[in-house]
């Protein structure tokens, strides 16, 4: 990705960031309106720790992008990690819209389409990585063989 698209995703992730609990919670309604199965996933957390988790997951994509290279072995093994929470690779799909949407109505108006463009971009580049990994190495049946 371009430096200018970079930093406009770190200015607005800084913005969601001052507002975590509150985004946190947009965005976790957005996800179980796709999807209502996905709630037992998330159930042990409140809405704090969700906050939290949610802004680390944010933090990983926007600053995975200047050194992807790098960073694709700890994106390969938090991929591993969610294949054991059960993530299965069309639900990166939902997490995505959820994702645009809880921007789309906590930016209003000052969402532009370029915004949609370059967040749509900044997570499918990190969770395309995820799937990738998810699917190599036979990981799937190490994961079905040891449960
Ligand atoms: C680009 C895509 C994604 C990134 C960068 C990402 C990143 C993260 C990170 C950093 C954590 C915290 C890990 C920890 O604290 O141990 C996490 C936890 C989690 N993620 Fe993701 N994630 C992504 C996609 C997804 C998807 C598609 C799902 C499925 C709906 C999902 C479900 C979860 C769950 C269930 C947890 C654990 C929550 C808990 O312990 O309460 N994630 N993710």
């Amino acid at each position: 990705m371009q430096e200018a698209e970079i930093v406009m995703l770190e200015e607005s992730f800084a913005e969601v960031v001052a507002v975590r609990d509150e985004a946190a919670e947009l965005f976790y309604e957005r996800l179980f309106v796709h999807d209502p199965s996905l709630r037992a996933m998330f159930a042990s957390s409140d809405m704090k720790e969700q906050g939290r988790k949610l802004m680390a997951a944010l933090s990983l994509v926007v600053g995975s992008l200047r050194k992807l290279d790098t960073v694709v072995p700890a994106l390969e093994t938090l991929a591993i990690k969610h294949v054991g929470y059960g993530v299965r690779d069309e639900h990166y799909a939902t997490v995505g819209k959820a994702l645009i949407e809880t921007l789309s109505l906590f930016f209003a108006n000052r969402f532009t389409l370029e915004h949609r463009r370059v967040w749509t971009l900044a997570y499918e580049t990190v969770a395309t990585v995820m799937i990738a990994a998810s699917n190599t190495s036979g990981v799937r049946e190490l994961l079905r063989r040891s449960s």
